[in-house]
């Protein structure tokens, strides 16, 4: 997608000029009351930022050690609170325990399945409990050799036991790597080969619409890979933990897996917080990016931590009555920063619910909004649009009067669905925050303040405290108003990524090489009159579907892994539900017959190799690709043929051009 494209998903409404002022009432009880009042703090953060962080941290966590300097930047490494110590689950459990808070809900979770007539599993966990398993679980992890630096790879489904072996994992110093349970076996593989990962937490299955995945099984595949080389991948793997779930079979290899619920009664309650340098490496987590090799994005701990309190504090404008509910997965950044760590470091209720969001029926998260009074929903347009085709029939069948906020993330929300959103979920009287961020900017980024900011659907609307994003064009250049260009952010913040894991030199080139000492976030973007910013999407090689990243370069090398395959190439094109789909163009080996069946063939090809997310919507079996002079393929029309426009702008690079009359008349 180029900066000037059509966003993902927009129709008709891509003009909708209306603006929505947060109401008196909301505005009166929020943290951040007014436009001047946001406008005065955003200018102390950006003219003094180390002032404005200092003091940001000071209030917002517990230090076991004060930090020397506020910021040390030497471009591209940024080290943030130098010399300071803190550990993450002091801040997120202990801290509450001898505070009114010990008792109050810090999760509560819900089971997918349901019996007929019968309420899915429930368990709540108060501040005082989690804290006792995570120090368990801590002990557990510690009996099983991990010591401060290792890394421990958690492939669970969405469970409270997710965040209890996260926050051990931040306990003890160890490094926690998540992989999202809907990845493949080969996925699991390639990432404990890169973190040269120690431990894998795992479970025996998760429940998904009714049907059980099987994560151990998934695991023990892993555990048999091998590279080109014929070396074990997953050679760094001592031990396995598995936590009973599904109550599907599994096999237990002695010696090496052992039942997670076996190892908590081996152990003790006591565990220690560790003294952590503001620095130490608190989580990877795996995106991709334009080339077929995921990235592992490395974030620490103290800048991360302050980053996830205070967007969480201030964008959901979290109170202590606050039931919220983040519907991310633990598997993306969403789910780390916005399910357990902001939450818990605000002493906040989290609610995790394991499942689909139309499991038994299509009102299953209405009926969780109405039964646990949720009043915070954090959602992604990819699902408001799935609501908005079951029809409002279900979340009427529902009380929502309990929510009196509603977040959107992931990608751009086009405006029918912000206001669908807006009249049948937030019943017009709840402000919706449409939060712009990345797994590598570790935190919210550009979003309404919800007491403070007019919001436009469709808008992302103004920067959060001490960040600079700006809008360039080719050469780096600032842009007039309303004009389409490259985003970046000008100054470090604390919550950015560190780097990539073990790559320091792809993390220069991805990041700071497009523009001169910039923040590249690979998204095109416009800034309104107002500074309002409006993202485009992405310019880069990396395709948003249904809220998940990924990169076309890895679905290229999963299809040509099959070996009837000669060439792919795949692009995004428009889809009213999942914001963009996949459209892989197939040339087939000479003598191989495009037969139906090879499609599914390849669908699955690509589930095996990086999990049925990124498989393609449309298999279309060519003769030739259309490539420049030198070689390269031209995507910009692949893009146009998958979303079968006319094909526009210059074609004289083109090597052949009766590739592209072929393309245009190839079988669907
Ligand atoms: O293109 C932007 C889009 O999602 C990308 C980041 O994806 P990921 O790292 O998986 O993180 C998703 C959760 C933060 C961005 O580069 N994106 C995310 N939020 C928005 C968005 N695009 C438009 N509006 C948003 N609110």
């Amino acid at each position: 997608m180029t900066a000037k494209a059509k966003p993902a998903g927009i129709t008709s409404l891509q003009q909708e000029g209306r603006v929505f002022k947060p109401s008196k009432e909301f505005s009166k009880g929020a943290h951040i009351k007014s436009l001047a009042h946001y406008k005065k703090l955003y200018s102390e953060s950006v003219k003094s930022p180390d002032k404005f962080w200092a003091k940001q941290a000071a209030n917002e966590l517990v230090w076991f050690k004060p930090w020397k300097t506020v910021c040390q930047w030497k471009e591209p490494v940024a080290k943030w609170f130098v010399g300071g110590q803190l550990n993450v689950s002091h801040n997120c459990l202990d801290r509450w325990l001898n505070t009114p808070h010990a008792n109050k809900a810090a999760l509560i979770w819900e089971g997918e399945p349901e019996a007929p007539g019968k309420a899915g599993e429930v368990r709540t966990l108060t501040y005082k409990q989690l804290h006792r398993e995570v120090c368990l679980f801590a002990n557990v992890l510690k009996r099983n050799g991990i010591k401060r630096g290792d890394r421990v790879m958690i492939y669970l489904p969405m469970l409270a036991e997710a965040a209890v072996a996260m926050l051990a994992c931040t306990r003890i110093g160890a490094v926690h790597s998540v992989v999202f349970g809907g990845f493949s076996a080969q996925s699991v593989a390639d990432r404990i080969f890169d973190c040269q990962a120690k431990l894998v937490i795992t479970a025996d299955g998760g429940f998904r619409r009714g049907s059980v995945v099987p994560l151990k099984r998934n695991v023990d595949e892993a555990l048999t890979l091998k590279d080109s080389q014929g070396d074990r991948l997953a050679k760094t793997i001592e031990k396995v933990i598995v936590l009973r779930r599904a109550g599907n079979e599994v096999a237990i290899e002695e010696g090496r897996d052992v039942w997670w619920h076996q190892e908590m009664e081996c152990v003790d309650a006591q565990c220690v917080a560790e003294k952590m340098d503001s620095e130490a490496p608190l989580f990877i987590l795996y995106t991709s990016g334009s080339t077929g090799k995921p990235k592992g994005i490395l974030h620490t701990t103290g800048g991360y931590l302050l980053g996830a309190k205070m967007t969480s504090k201030y964008v959901f404008d979290l109170r202590d009555e606050d039931v919220y509910w983040c519907t991310a997965d633990v598997g993306w950044v969403t789910g780390h920063s916005y399910v357990v760590y902001g939450p818990l470091a605000n002493g906040a209720t989290s609610l995790i619910y394991e499942g689909a969001p139309n499991f038994p029926e299509p009102d299953r998260f209405w009926r969780i909004v109405e039964k646990y009074g949720v009043t915070i929903l954090y959602t992604a347009p990819t699902a408001i649009r799935a609501f908005m085709k079951w029809g409002v029939e279900w979340p009427k069948k529902h009380d929502l009067r309990s929510l009196r906020l509603l977040g959107s993330v992931g990608e751009p929300i086009n405006p029918e669905a912000w206001l669908w959103y807006h009249e049948n979920i937030g019943g017009k009287r709840c402000p919706i925050v449409d939060t712009w961020w990345q797994t590598e900017t570790g935190g919210i980024m550009i979003t309404p303040l919800p007491g403070a900011t007019p919001t436009k659907p469709g808008s992302a609307t103004l920067p959060f405290f001490g960040i600079v994003p700006e809008v360039v064009d080719e050469a780096g250049k600032p842009v007039p108003r309303n004009t389409g260009g490259k985003l970046i952010v000008r100054k470090p913040w604390p919550f950015m990524l560190r780097g990539l894991w073990g790559d320091p030199q792809r993390y220069k080139e991805v990041y700071w090489s497009e523009v001169k000492g910039c923040y590249f976030t690979g998204d095109g973007c416009r800034q309104d009159k107002d500074g309002y910013f409006w993202i485009v999407g992405r310019i880069d090689d990396v395709l948003n579907v249904a809220g998940h990243r990924i990169g076309t370069a890895e679905v290229e090398s999963a299809i040509v892994s099959n070996p009837k395959v000669a060439e792919a190439a795949v692009v995004g094109r428009p889809d009213d539900l999942k914001g963009q789909a996949l459209v892989a163009f197939v040339i087939l080996k000479t003598g191989v017959k495009p037969e139906p069946a090879l499609r599914e063939e390849i669908r699955q090809q690509v589930a095996k190799e990086i999990g049925p997310v990124a498989k393609p919507d449309d298999i279309r079996f060519v003769e030739a690709l259309p490539k420049t002079r030198s070689g390269k393929i031209m995507r910009r029309l692949l893009k146009q043929i998958a979303a079968g426009v006319e094909i526009k702008g210059d074609t004289t690079t083109l090597e052949d051009i009766n590739v592209l009359a072929k393309l245009s008349q190839a079988e669907e």
